[in-house]
């Protein structure tokens, strides 16, 4: 919703996710909760369910039924939230939205990530190598590549057959 907005906005300006993702203004987000082809969530945790993060697909009408998770973070770190966010995700993509090809991009240097995508079944399919500009852990700005990933749908169902993914 549009009064999720600020928060989102106050985890993508946050030093800890800048480096790992290219944030949008309030115009994009806002058109994203807007656009049908877009799906904008906040990420609930707790019992009292407090906002734990965000993530957002696009492509969700795409006539490929290639489905992006064009970003994805969560406040506080190393506790699961990711993880169970991600599978989720998953769960939408290939469940309510029919996706055939559920994809990513990773930038290289964020090995925590990559690393999380790797154990949630995700293949890689190649890297883009320097594709984007961004702000460096030392603060200089430079080159980073992208890697590329993705889950079939045939990959999603063997995963659910060997209890890996949510039952649906
Ligand atoms: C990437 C991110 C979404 C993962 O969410 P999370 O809640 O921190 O992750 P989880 O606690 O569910 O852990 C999932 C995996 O992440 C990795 N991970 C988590 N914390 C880590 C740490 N401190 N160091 C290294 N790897 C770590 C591990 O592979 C972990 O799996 P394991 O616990 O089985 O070893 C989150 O760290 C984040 O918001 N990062 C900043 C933004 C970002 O990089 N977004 C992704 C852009 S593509």
């Amino acid at each position: 919703m549009q009064s999720d907005l600020p928060y989102v906005l106050s985890l993508e300006q946050d030093a800890q996710n800048l480096p790992f993702i290219t944030p949008w203004d309030r115009t994009q987000h806002e058109a994203a909760i807007r656009f049908p082809d877009f799906r904008h969530f906040i990420i609930e945790a707790g019992e009292g369910l407090e906002p734990a993060g965000f993530l957002i697909l696009i492509g969700c009408r795409s006539q490929h039924q290639s489905l992006e998770l064009k970003r994805m973070v969560v406040q506080r770190k190393g506790q699961g939230y990711g993880r169970a966010a991600l599978r989720v995700a998953k769960r939408v993509a290939f469940e309510d939205l029919n996706a055939h090809r559920f994809w990513l991009d990773v930038k290289q240097r964020n090995t925590r990530a990559k690393a999380f995508y790797d154990t949630e079944g995700f293949v890689v399919e190649g890297v883009l190598r320097d594709a984007v500009r961004t702000r460096l852990h030392d603060g200089s700005m430079g080159h980073d590549s992208l890697v590329v990933l993705s889950m079939l749908r045939s990959e999603y169902a063997q995963r659910r057959t060997q209890g890996l993914e949510l039952r649906v």
